[in-house]
């Protein structure tokens, strides 16, 4: 095909996020193991596979292009993509945004700002310097406060996000967003999803937003709002603060039937859904003799085999994933 993409049931796909690597420099807790198994190199795709993918999806619709890890910022020439993309904004591209976890931002704000990126999200679940460091398993939240200031600094838009852990940082939560918002970004609070082995068991810490939002409407006013990033959050402003607040509550609101996502790893999987196995393979396609069309036939397999919606589930102990692949791997 060379037309828009449609899923079979009638979802226009316009938003793709690709993981440029499943290395990550910290290892949450909730996301995966300490002692995490990564793919080896020589499977990841490379930067001129990767850039074609993404004129190929431009081609077919695609106007928002997320890049996710792992972390984006630990693959060495990942700026050369921020740049080669970039230049594609306003011609087919209407937003090149990241997903990082920040440590590595400081170093790198200006040249994303530069290749016309203009907004980022950073992970961030706790201000906390011991729970940041069990949380993360690594001391390093200095360097993602530094990195969240840089960016700023740059002109940069954040937006934090927060993954609500019971019994962790759920009684920093109001803190959290009254900080965030003090300095000028907005925060988003995300329900844990069930998504591939880790040491603990993901029930004892997942926290529904809807206990949360009873919490929030004691301390704040939040109004629903109308706005909207193009991604699964709800978003509400706070007349306290004057900031936004979004919720992604995957398990107690789900938000699949206005799904515009897909979502492609480093070795060029194409995952239709976060929460389901459906795949095609974009790397044999990119590596065939007739790159455009096998991609152009990929894509609309993957319109045919989407499904409808997640089927996460996150209320009984010792339940096995919903799928066996870590969150790292297609960067959520
Ligand atoms: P914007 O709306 O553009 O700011 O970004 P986003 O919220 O789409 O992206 P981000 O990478 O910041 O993801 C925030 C959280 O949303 C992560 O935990 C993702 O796993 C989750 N998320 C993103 N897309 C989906 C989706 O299609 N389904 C589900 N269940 N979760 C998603
Ligand atoms: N459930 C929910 N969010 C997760 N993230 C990583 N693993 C999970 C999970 N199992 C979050 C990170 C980051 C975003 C890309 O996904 O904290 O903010
Ligand atoms: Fe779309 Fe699947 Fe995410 Fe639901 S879980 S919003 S169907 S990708």
């Amino acid at each position: 095909g060379t037309g828009p993409l449609v899923d079979a049931f009638n979802r226009r796909i316009t938003y793709l996020r690709l993981s440029v690597t499943d290395r990550c420099d910290l290892r949450c807790t909730y996301c995966m193991p300490e002692r995490m198994q990564f793919l080896p190199r020589k499977e990841v795709l490379t930067l001129e596979e990767l850039h074609k993918l993404s004129l190929g999806m431009m081609a077919r619709g695609i106007s928002k292009i997320r890049l996710t890890g792992g972390e984006p910022l630990v693959r060495r020439d990942m700026m050369d993509l921020v740049r080669a993309l970039g230049r594609r904004i306003g011609d087919g591209l209407e937003e090149l945004t990241l997903t990082t976890n920040g440590t590595q931002l400081a170093d790198y704000a200006d040249d994303l700002a530069a290749a016309g990126v203009r907004r980022v999200n950073v992970s961030l679940d706790t201000l906390d310097p011991q729970l940041f460091a069990d949380l993360t398993r690594r001391n390093r939240l200095n360097e993602v406060l530094q990195g969240i200031t840089a960016a700023r600094e740059a002109g940069l838009k954040v937006k934090i996000n927060t993954v609500a852990l019971k019994g962790l940082n759920q009684d920093h939560l109001p803190e959290m967003i009254a900080w965030a918002h003090s300095e000028g970004h907005d925060l988003t609070l995300i329900e844990v999803m069930p998504l591939g082995e880790v040491e603990g068991d993901r029930v004892d810490h997942y926290l529904p937003l809807t206990a949360v939002r009873d919490v929030l409407d004691q301390r704040f006013t939040l109004q629903p709002s109308t706005d909207s990033s193009g991604g699964p959050a709800r978003y509400f402003d706070i007349e306290e603060t004057g900031g936004r607040l979004g919720l992604i509550s995957p398990l107690t609101n789900n938000f699949c039937a206005g799904c515009n996502r897909i979502r492609v790893t480093a070795t060029g999987q194409l995952y239709a859904c976060l929460g389901g196995a459906e795949k095609v393979d974009l790397r044999e396609a990119l590596r065939s003799d007739d790159p455009d069309l096998r991609l152009g036939q990929a894509l609309d397999e993957a319109m045919r085999i989407k499904p409808e919606k997640h089927h996460f589930q996150i209320d009984k102990r010792g339940a096995v994933p919903a799928q066996p692949r870590h969150m790292s791997l297609t960067g959520g």
